[in-house]
């Protein structure tokens, strides 16, 4: 039995190899697979495979954007290892005291009045009477007691969630704060070197110093 092999001429190789080279845009053409033939679910779209029989899938419980977690509690939450915060957690300024008038405004003094003593639109109008800010218990509430109304809301007060972002709530909670002072502040409260001018306007009868800034309510 013989294993020996025809050896393939030389004229046969190059026209095999000839053959191949023809053969080869066929070939990648048939390769080419188009994204949008790709098994996929346009938006909305009824699906047989998942159990809800939607295409849309559900946010994974827990998901945060990409670069948004800040695990932040004073700040987010106004509460530091359960308890709530005394002063919040933002740096105070004159920027930030006039965001947190301006929003307690708009989204407060309806109700609580634009000095927080509680007598707003609303309240005349029938709606039960708030405390007011000024009372000793809250004067004396931590800042994130504050946070913690805003956010949840308090017996018929609805949460201010949805309108007011957490920046927004620790600039009202500032100024409100500024409200507090404006009612129960003493000359101590008064830097010293400001006190002789407060004491020339008095004695002038002008809204010299701290009558100024009362003027706008
Ligand atoms: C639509 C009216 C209304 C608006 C607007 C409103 N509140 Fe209130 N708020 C109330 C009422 C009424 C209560 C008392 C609720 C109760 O006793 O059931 C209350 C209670 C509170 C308390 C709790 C006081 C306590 O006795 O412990 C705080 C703090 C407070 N509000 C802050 C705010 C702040 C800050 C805003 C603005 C972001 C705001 N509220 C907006 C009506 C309002």
């Amino acid at each position: 039995m013989s294993t020996e092999r025809a050896v393939p001429s030389r004229a046969r190789r190059a026209r095999g190899f000839l053959l191949g080279v023809l053969a080869l845009p066929a070939l990648v053409a048939g390769c080419r697979q188009d994204m949008q033939d790709q098994p996929r679910y346009d938006a909305d779209q009824a699906s047989a495979f998942f159990a809800d029989g939607r295409g849309n899938r559900p946010r994974v419980p827990g998901t945060v954007v990409h670069g948004s977690f800040s695990d932040n509690r004073a700040y987010h939450e106004g509460k530091e290892n359960g308890q709530p915060v005394a002063v919040p957690p933002v740096e105070l300024s004159a920027e930030v005291l006039a965001r947190g008038r301006e929003r307690y405004d708009i989204y407060c003094s309806p109700c609580h009045d634009r000095t927080g003593a509680g007598n707003g639109m609303i309240v005349q109008r029938g709606l039960r009477r708030p405390s007011s800010f000024h009372s000793q218990r809250l004067r004396e509430a931590p800042a994130g007691y504050f946070f913690d109304v805003i956010t949840n809301g308090f017996g018929i007060m609805l949460s201010y969630r949805a309108q007011v972002p957490v920046d927004d709530r620790w600039a009202i909670i500032s100024y409100i704060r500024a409200l507090q002072l404006s009612q129960n502040a003493t000359i101590g409260d008064v830097p010293e070197g400001q006190r002789a001018a407060l004491g020339q306007g008095a004695a002038l009868g002008q809204g010299a110093a701290l009558g100024q800034g009362a003027a706008g309510h």
